[in-house]
């Protein structure tokens, strides 16, 4: 029941394994040329980690074939039962590494801003991400039972699931993403028209790439692509871990599937929540496209 468990930690909610020795993230040692993908999780982490390898694989699909828990993009904090920690698989890499996070901006390590690094951080509408989170902790053996959708709601609208709240996560990194020069983007933007935010992404980290080469990384990146891809899919990690029998890690890749689950008075609940806790601030998200 230990594996299950989300303890508080410095006031966030966190899955308990994950925290329980803090030192080597909290004194983790960047690289000058990191680059760092930080997000709230489900709002298309596994979709721009693709998108920069292929950048940084200059489009080459072998290269981006490799083992994704061992050799890709590490999630820098995750702790995999049996596996490397991913502080551990990063101190193996070669430079420049691509590092995940699904850390709130105030618990990142203090070394990436030293360094200042790249950081770019994505960021999805609140209700989708709530959906896709609730079929993720169907999934994911180390997450506490969801319980039904109703339940599950209600707990992330309290911001007691693993990472905390949605709100505080999203509007921290928005709040320092002048100070400390990240790139804010947007999942529903990325849907509406991928090859105009990889040609964002790829200005940010000041590379360029013929027009055919991201042809290909768009092509390769769509969702009906990658839910026909393994590695992306994580199906090196084994079902006791990450049981994908009832849904695939690849669910469904849309925006606005939330009008699929809330119901009319769960929607009414969570819009008057939303224009609370969004209140005063210059982030706004679109719900569908
Ligand atoms: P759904 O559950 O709504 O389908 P993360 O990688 O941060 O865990 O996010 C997973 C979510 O991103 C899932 O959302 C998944 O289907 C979606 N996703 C992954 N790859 C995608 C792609 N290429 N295009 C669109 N959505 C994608």
């Amino acid at each position: 029941e230990m594996l299950h468990s989300v303890v508080s930690f410095r006031g966030v909610p966190m899955a308990k394994m994950n925290v329980e020795n803090w030192e080597p993230v909290e004194y983790f040692q960047a690289r000058h040329d990191d680059v760092v993908l930080a997000t709230y999780p489900k709002a298309g982490t596994t979709w721009v980690s693709e998108i920069l390898d292929m950048i940084y694989n200059g489009g080459d699909l072998e290269k981006c074939q490799r083992d994704t828990i061992y050799n890709r993009v590490p999630y820098m904090e995750i702790r995999i039962p049996g596996m490397p920690s991913g502080v551990d698989q990063l101190e193996l890499l070669a430079s420049p590494r691509l590092i995940k996070t699904h850390l709130p901006i105030q618990l990142m390590p203090e070394s990436f801003w030293e360094k200042k690094c790249k950081v770019i951080y994505v960021a999805r509408n609140a209700k989708d991400v709530a959906v896709s989170y609730f079929f993720f902790h169907q999934m994911v053996k180390a997450l506490p039972d969801p319980g039904p959708w109703d339940k599950f709601l209600a707990d992330y609208m309290n911001g007691t699931v693993s990472y905390g709240s949605w709100y505080d996560h999203v509007k921290g990194w928005w709040e320092k993403r002048k100070q400390y020069g990240i790139l804010y983007l947007f999942y529903e933007d990325l849907k509406e028209d991928p090859k105009r935010e990889i040609k964002k992404i790829l200005h940010y980290l000041e590379k360029e790439l013929s027009d055919e080469v991201l042809e290909k990384i768009v092509h390769h990146t769509s969702f009906q692509v990658m839910s026909k891809n393994d590695m992306a899919n994580y199906k090196t990690i084994p079902n006791d871990i990450l049981n994908q029998t009832n849904t695939a890690f690849m669910r469904k890749g849309e925006a606005g599937d939330w009008k699929n689950h809330f119901t009319v008075a769960q929607n009414e609940a969570f819009d008057n929540q939303y224009q609370e806790q969004m209140l005063g601030t210059s982030l706004h998200f679109r719900t569908a496209i």
